[in-house]
């Protein structure tokens, strides 16, 4: 695993006045650390480096501290995602119609596994727990968009026509 300094040192300094704002709106108490953070991550869709310089200053708590909690909640991201979450079902109906195979054929084209992000930082592939809708295993989200009854060479056409988009 990545330590937060090596995570620190190749990524980019972001513009903190949206995090300025977000601190400004909540009382100086730690209690609203988590709270804090989920809006910090809605708005730059993950959890950057110097901007928790904002939030440690803010709260007036440790890195220790700040990153304990970041650590213990899955759904915080502190290194930058891809533009797409690619959230691709790994519950048991998608398990058994061939996710482990669709998820083979993006390590082979796009050389990322579960957490990771492409070189172009396009997509991040997340396994997700059932999304729902098993009736259509397998499922994959991708962005905002749901597909269903997906195979190895749809996903690798549906995701071309995300790369297509830029
Ligand atoms: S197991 Fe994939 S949608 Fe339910």
């Amino acid at each position: 695993m990545e330590t937060t300094e090596a995570v620190e040192e190749e990524q980019e300094i972001k513009d903190p006045k949206a995090a300025e704002e977000i601190l400004a709106s909540f009382p100086q108490k730690k209690r609203h650390l988590i709270p804090i953070l989920d809006k910090i991550q809605q708005s730059y869709r993950y959890l950057p480096p110097n901007i928790m310089e904002l939030v440690m200053q803010y709260l007036r708590i440790s890195r220790a501290q700040l990153y304990g909690v970041i650590s213990f909640y899955p759904q915080f991201r502190i290194v930058e995602p891809g533009k797409y979450i690619l959230k691709l079902c790994y519950g048991t109906a998608c398990f058994v119609k061939g996710a482990p195979i669709i998820a083979d054929k993006i390590k082979e084209v796009y050389h990322i596994g579960a957490g990771e992000t492409d070189a172009k930082k396009l997509f991040t592939l997340q396994l997700a727990s059932c999304l729902g809708n098993c009736g259509a295993a397998p499922m994959a989200i991708i962005g905002d968009d749901t597909h269903g009854s997906i195979d190895p060479e749809v996903t690798q056409s549906l995701l071309g026509s995300y790369e297509d988009k830029e």
